[in-house]
């Protein structure tokens, strides 16, 4: 079956593309380079496109048809305040993707956010009338009224997944937009104290990436359309994430407690399951400790 995953140079992405090839999918990663790493597609044996997929929907049909498409690409900088850069690069490369999968009768899989909750109290339902607190976040909002608008038109259910804090080998070229376990971790490997901001009570839902691989290839099986959260199911606070590190670094660095210099700031994220469960059949499998040894296994956490 053959599949396409744009943005399948970063992090999540790189991820599905290497697990549905291994999966036996022919698989097409289609990826404008901007933000990901060439090097997450190393093991990864099939066709690359270099495709921007907002600026360039002649290319993009030209690799189609496609039973699948799994939609990444996005400008994940969510400090980035050129409105229509963001505007255009994430909703418009979404309306390109939603005209093709029209014309090929493609699933549609995408990637929403949790930052369309902005502030709004924990823990977060799909229920809750969205609040994005910056342009990122709003940009995928736009998305999610745009699939639903198309939805009655497409072949197939179209699923969008509200992804929370996700953490795992292949985020380091994400820089100060990587995980905070990594940032961290990378401070402290370095010897420095852990910097978070006072008084590291923020919670997150922190989300390991094979979850995350798992409830897209879930939601390509979906007989329902919607939007779908994808975390953990529970929260966790920065100060409890530096122990974590030091357990699993052989390190002992107290937190280096800093002023937050952000007005959009989410003090508290935390995914409520229960549709995701219900609907998708979602059950997320890694905790915190366990997902912070694997990520040390791998060799990547902090590198
Ligand atoms: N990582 C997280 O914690 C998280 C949380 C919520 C939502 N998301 C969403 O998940 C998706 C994947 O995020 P990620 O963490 O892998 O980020 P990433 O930056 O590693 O990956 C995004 C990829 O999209 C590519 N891209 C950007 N604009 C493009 C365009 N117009 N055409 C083609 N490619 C383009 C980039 O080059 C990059 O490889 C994004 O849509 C992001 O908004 C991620």
């Amino acid at each position: 079956m053959r599949m396409l995953v744009t943005g399948g140079a970063g992090f999540i992405g790189s991820h599905l593309a290497r697990r549905l090839a291994a999966e036996g999918a022919q698989v097409v990663v289609a990826d404008d380079f901007s933000s990901g790493a060439w090097t997450n597609l190393v093991g990864f044996k099939g066709d690359v496109a270099t495709c921007d997929v907002a600026a360039d929907p002649a290319l993009l049909r030209r690799l189609g048809p496609f039973a699948v498409i799994f939609h990444e690409a996005s400008i994940t900088d969510t400090t980035v305040m050129d409105q229509r850069k963001m505007m255009h690069n994430n909703v418009e490369g979404f309306r390109n993707i939603l005209d093709a999968a029209l014309e090929w009768r493609s699933r549609v899989v995408w990637a929403s956010s949790a930052a369309t909750y902005g502030r709004l109290p924990a823990p977060n339902r799909e229920s809750q009338e969205p609040a994005p607190l910056n342009v990122y976040g709003y940009s995928k909002l736009a998305m999610e009224r745009l699939a639903e608008q198309v939805r009655p038109r497409l072949a197939w259910p179209i699923v969008g997944l509200r992804y929370f804090n996700v953490y795992g080998p292949g985020e380091d070229h994400k820089g100060r937009f990587a995980s905070m376990i990594h940032q961290l971790a990378k401070q402290m490997l370095a010897g420095r104290r852990p910097r978070i901001f006072i008084d590291g009570e923020q919670k997150r839902d922190f989300v390991h990436i094979d979850d995350v691989v798992e409830a897209n290839l879930l939601a390509a099986k979906s007989r329902e359309s919607g939007v779908f959260n994808v975390g953990s199911g529970s929260a966790a606070t920065f100060n409890r994430v530096v122990l974590e590190l030091n357990r699993v670094l052989h390190t002992s660095l107290p937190p280096d407690y800093i002023e937050n210099p952000y007005d959009f700031f989410q003090t508290w994220t935390e995914a409520d399951l229960t549709r995701s469960r219900e609907i998708l059949g979602y059950n997320p499998k890694v905790d915190l400790a366990g997902g912070i040894d694997a990520y040390f296994a791998s060799g990547k956490l902090g590198k």
